[in-house]
């Protein structure tokens, strides 16, 4: 790896689950469940590169639409990774967050991500942010409702809402914005995802599918990040 500004907070849209098992013959779960694995292993290679934030999309809003089976399985298999990968998260110092309608998921989901989410709380490492029934657009208008609530009770007033209150109302206000994000399986839109938190993102994309994706794919994104001329707008003192 050269030499160069690792990125902060790397947002991952972990796509391409169907097809890898479609070519595999293998159910759809089969590949969510390598996805797991693929989480598991692009985990550790954060760590190892000194990523601080990796926001993975695990469920959109938008998902709910999918056949109910693939979604009990999808829902499953999360309580799953999370009983699995407990120990070792609260060993690596590991804080876990979510962000979504985390109340909207089946019982046994949302206790099993509120139980890892407090178990690391008080950790101080990397951490990694579940978006689980999460959408962007979704997210902009709750945080908009909020604000209109707070200027009806007469908290604030409509004309101090700027971007950093707007930016305080969303999910992610503990957060950075992502540096980098990747979407693995060749599709290349954001699909709703951090809609507001990507507007200066640098974007990465790839063929991988995601249960493919690991060390070297992470490697390769950095490197492109690395190359990149982040200018959020403006010019380069020098070109003035
Ligand atoms: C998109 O692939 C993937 C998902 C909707 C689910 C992602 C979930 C995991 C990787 C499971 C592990 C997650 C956690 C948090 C433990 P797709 O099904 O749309 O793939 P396709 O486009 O090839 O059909």
């Amino acid at each position: 790896m050269q030499a160069g500004k690792v990125p902060r907070h790397v947002a991952i849209i972990m796509d391409g689950n169907g097809r890898w098992a479609r070519r595999r013959n293998l159910p759809r779960e089969a590949g969510h469940r390598a996805g797991g694995e693929a989480l598991r292993r692009t985990v550790e290679a954060c760590r190892d590169l000194g990523i601080e934030i990796l926001t993975v999309y695990a469920f959109s809003t938008e998902n709910w639409k999918r056949p109910r089976a693939e979604v009990r399985a999808l829902m499953n298999l999360i309580v799953e990774y999370v009983r699995k990968e407990r120990q070792a998260l609260i060993d690596n110092n590991v804080r876990v967050i979510a962000i979504g309608d985390i109340r909207g998921l089946p019982e046994a989901t949302r206790r099993e991500i509120e139980g890892v989410v407090e178990a690391t709380r008080a950790n101080t490492g990397p951490i990694l942010c579940l978006a689980l029934n999460y959408g962007g657009r979704r997210e902009i208008v709750e945080a908009a409702r909020s604000l209109a609530r707070k200027a009806l009770r007469g908290e604030i007033s409509p004309d101090d809402i700027d971007e950093e209150t707007f930016a305080r109302e969303l999910m992610t206000h503990d957060l950075p914005d992502p540096d980098l994000l990747i979407r693995p399986s060749g599709e290349m839109r954001v699909s709703n995802f951090l809609l507001w938190q990507m507007a200066y993102t640098e974007l990465w994309f790839t063929p991988v599918l995601w249960p493919d994706f690991g060390p070297e794919e992470l490697r390769q994104a950095v490197e492109s990040y690395q190359a990149r001329d982040r200018r959020y707008g403006g010019v380069h003192p020098e070109e003035t």
